[in-house]
């Protein structure tokens, strides 16, 4: 039985190096190679063509090899079949870094000190307690959740929104539409960490964004973006941070990829921009956590982290 590894836009060397670490015994193959598409049971995907896992007639699982699968969902033929999204320790530590990392830079004034610094000037701000700061998680999922944990050690207050209620030790938890508003109002650094569906898609424009804290120590709010480029309306956050409306930003995802370079984006004040990496998928961390999930599978147990696809996550 194959294993079929369709990987668009990631080298893939290093994903059949790791894979055939992680499962000597089976054979590993990729789009270009000659193999009979009746022998794949298992498709290892990030981006495939669209149509593409349609024509692999005894397929059984997808995995998506990322938490995200809006780049499956998005394909009208994908097969009706079980997706396995990746849900790990490796990919989830990742994200808390780039989160943790992010609303510190904003917190710490860094913008401020890194231009002082190039232009050779002492200037010291005012700096608040990490628990004068709200921070506000969008998705309290895998992701948000192990975020949530982390800004709270560091003694963030710390609220989060999803879709479905939520209890969190620790966290002001919001959900739903009715909670957006009181979920906005209480946060000065926005986190979304959301999933992209037809629900996320452009949620964060002009009246989100307006409806953000005013009064807290930073002066103004700061939004951070390592969800899903979509979700955010990015002429939007460049009005509100050129106008002052907003303080600071750090974006990772973006609506285009790589961002073209004549996007205001690149230029405006107080923007972090990270090219998508702040939970890279990592050829042997995620290449264990599948052959670990098709193991388990073919003993007989059900398959985990399923995505639900009438959700879209
Ligand atoms: P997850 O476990 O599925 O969690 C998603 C969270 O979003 C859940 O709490 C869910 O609410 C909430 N949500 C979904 N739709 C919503 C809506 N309409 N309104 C409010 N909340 C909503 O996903 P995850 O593993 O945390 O990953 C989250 C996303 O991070 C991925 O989908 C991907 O887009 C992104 N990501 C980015 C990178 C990167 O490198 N930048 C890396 C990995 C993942 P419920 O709990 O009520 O269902
Ligand atoms: C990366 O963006 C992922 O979804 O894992």
């Amino acid at each position: 039985m194959t294993i079929l590894v369709a990987v668009r836009g990631w080298k893939p060397d290093h994903w059949i190096h790791a894979l055939q670490e992680a499962a000597p015994d089976r054979r590993i193959v990729l789009p270009g190679d000659a193999f009979d598409p009746t022998t794949v049971r298992y498709a290892l995907v990030w981006k495939p063509e669209p149509g593409y896992l349609a024509t692999f007639p005894n397929l059984e699982v997808i995995f998506s090899l990322g938490a995200g699968v809006d780049h499956l969902t998005t394909d009208p033929d994908l097969p009706d079949l079980p997706v396995v999204r990746i849900v790990d320790p490796d990919l989830t530590g990742r994200m808390t870094e780039w989160v943790v990392l992010n609303v510190l830079l904003h917190h710490r004034r860094h913008a401020h000190y890194a231009a002082a610094q190039a232009a050779r000037a002492w200037q010291p701000l005012r700096q608040w307690a990490a628990s004068a700061v709200r921070v506000g998680i969008m998705g309290l999922g895998e992701l948000g959740r192990d975020a949530t944990r982390a800004l709270l050690s560091l003694g963030f207050k710390v609220g989060g929104w999803s879709r479905t209620g939520k209890q969190v030790d620790g966290v002001e938890c919001f959900h739903g539409t009715e909670g957006l508003g009181p979920f906005l109002a209480r946060t000065d650094i926005l986190v979304s960490l959301l999933p992209l569906t037809a629900e996320t898609e452009n949620l964060i424009d002009r009246a989100v964004i307006d409806a953000l804290a005013k009064d807290g120590p930073l002066g103004g709010p700061v939004i951070l973006n390592a969800g899903r480029g979509r979700s955010l309306v990015e002429a939007d956050l460049v009005d509100a941070l050129s106008d002052g409306r907003v303080k600071g930003a750090s974006l990772d995802v973006f609506a285009s990829e790589p961002v073209p370079p004549d996007s205001p984006l690149w230029r405006a004040p107080n923007l972090f921009l990270t090219p998508h990496v702040a939970a890279e998928s990592d050829p042997v961390a995620l290449s264990r956590y599948v052959v670990g999930e098709i193991a388990a599978y073919e003993a007989g147990r059900p398959l985990r982290h399923l995505v639900d696809r009438g959700k879209g996550y």
